[in-house]
């Protein structure tokens, strides 16, 4: 059975966690292969709910492995913490492997993080603060702290020492810091090395002969599309590749391997921190998503920007990540709009533009033009069927799988595992 990635097609908080967690159960592994404790994934089982940053949402699975990829950049604080956070809650975590090819994100990353973003001032990319930024430029420089650098003390403290040798000057002479001390940082990190090293084995080795056993292997997506750093809305992204192509990279598994691409997208838009949307909404109708959405981020506990859905979007998406499937997610949030307008193209000084513009300036003021579709009254929430939908809720989807170019096979009518309408199967 091949390989399936399971991604945002939009700003990131589609609902990954909660699609991943519904396929958790029939998967053998789940694997996280870029991003890191940046992501908030909220998944909802019964009366309990879970946040997971770092650990994919397929540990809540107790059939699953949990794999971190080569291509996630790890917190080993927050990653204990969040192990702890599970298992008092009864959670088994025994099976997580981690890659330990994946980049640590010390402390002196999670400074350079915060005080880079407040040299920015107005400019700045309203990250979360994580230290995603400067570990994945630190992995690219050639600088950077792997997980199995734990093992090997002599090393760990060479580069470490190395490392700050240059950020030391950056904090102290450029943002008037304090310098952060090598040794304490390996002494902290030499701290985390035996509770980690259980877990720590070589994925890529695993996952593929999981693939050549037939087993089946979900890739979880964090951040989404538009935050790509190769093809979202640059500056104003994430360090990794939330894409398809990502999950390649960030896992060691070949393209050949992968027979079906999911996008999550939600049945409207949101963003988190700062950048160009241009169906973002500053009256009421934003806040009432907002407010029926719980648009608050998971993470940052910042509010969601919020606006209508954009097909414009979807349909790059679609194309950058050669999506097979769509899930639609929060339809049930637009329960109640007597008329809900959606985004089909963009005007672009006076020109009517179908397609993403390539170039960030045009992006920044494409105005959205809107077709207005019929809206819905009825409680969707108990529909475990397409048709159980009220006419106009599916005439919104049906107009949006043809907007979007691929087909909508599963919708989100509520948080809860259960709370989805199957169209086409997944597996
Ligand atoms: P992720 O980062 O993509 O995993 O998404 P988040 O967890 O950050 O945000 C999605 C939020 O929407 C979470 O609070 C989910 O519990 C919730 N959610 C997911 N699917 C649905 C749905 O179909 N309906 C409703 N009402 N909430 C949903
Ligand atoms: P999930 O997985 C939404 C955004 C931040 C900021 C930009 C860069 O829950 O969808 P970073 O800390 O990554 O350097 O910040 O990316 N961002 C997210 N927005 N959901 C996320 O994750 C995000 N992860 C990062 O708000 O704009
Ligand atoms: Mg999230």
């Amino acid at each position: 059975m091949p390989a399936l990635v399971l991604l945002g097609a939009q700003w990131g908080d589609e609902g990954k966690g909660k699609a991943t967690d519904l396929l958790g159960g029939s998967v053998d592994y789940v694997v996280r292969y870029q991003g890191g404790n940046n992501a908030g994934h909220t998944v909802v089982v019964g009366d309990q709910k879970y946040a997971l940053h770092l650990l994919p949402s397929g540990i809540l699975s107790p059939s699953c492995t949990p794999v971190i990829g080569n291509g996630v950049v790890v917190d080993p604080s927050v990653l204990l913490s969040e192990l702890s956070g599970l298992n008092e809650r009864g959670v088994d975590t025994s099976k997580l492997l981690i890659s330990g090819n994946a980049h640590i994100i010390t402390p002196y990353h999670v400074s350079m993080d915060k005080v880079a973003e407040r040299f920015l001032g107005k400019r700045k990319i309203g990250t979360t603060g994580r230290g995603i930024g400067p570990t994945y430029a630190d992995k690219i420089n050639r600088v950077g702290i792997r997980v199995q650098d734990l093992y090997d003390e002599s090393i760990l403290t060479q580069k470490v020492e190395a490392a700050l040798d240059v950020k030391n000057q950056m904090l102290t002479k450029l943002y008037n810091r304090r310098a952060i001390a090598a040794d304490q940082v390996v002494e902290e990190l030499l701290g985390y090395a035996e509770q980690l090293k259980p877990y720590v084995a070589d994925t890529v080795l695993v996952l593929n002969q999981a693939l050549e056993d037939d087993k089946v292997v979900l890739f979880e997506g964090g951040q989404g599309t538009l935050l790509d750093i190769d093809h979202g809305t640059y500056p104003f992204v994430t360090s990794s590749n939330p894409t398809a192509g990502g999950a390649c990279t960030g896992a060691g598994v070949g393209p050949t391997k992968i027979s079906r691409v999911i996008g999550i997208l939600k049945a409207y838009t949101t963003r988190v921190g700062a950048g160009p949307f241009p169906t973002e909404l500053f009256d009421e109708d934003g806040e009432a998503l907002r407010r029926i959405g719980g648009e608050r981020g998971v993470t940052t506990g910042r509010d969601r920007r919020c606006g209508w859905f954009d097909a414009v979007i979807a349909r790059y998406a679609t194309r950058v990540n050669g999506l097979t499937d769509f899930f639609l997610t929060k339809l049930d949030v637009l329960t109640g709009w007597e008329q809900i307008p959606v985004c089909v193209a963009y005007e672009i000084d006076g020109k009517r533009v179908e397609e993403l513009p390539y170039s960030q300036s045009d992006f920044h003021h494409a105005k959205p033009i809107y077709e207005t579709l019929p809206g819905w009254s009825e409680d969707i929430t108990k529909a475990k069927s397409f048709s159980d939908l009220p006419k106009n809720a599916q005439n919104y989807v049906k107009a949006l799988e043809e907007m979007s170019g691929a087909p909508i096979s599963a919708i989100g009518v509520g948080p809860g595992r259960d709370e989805t309408i199957e169209i086409n199967s997944f597996l």
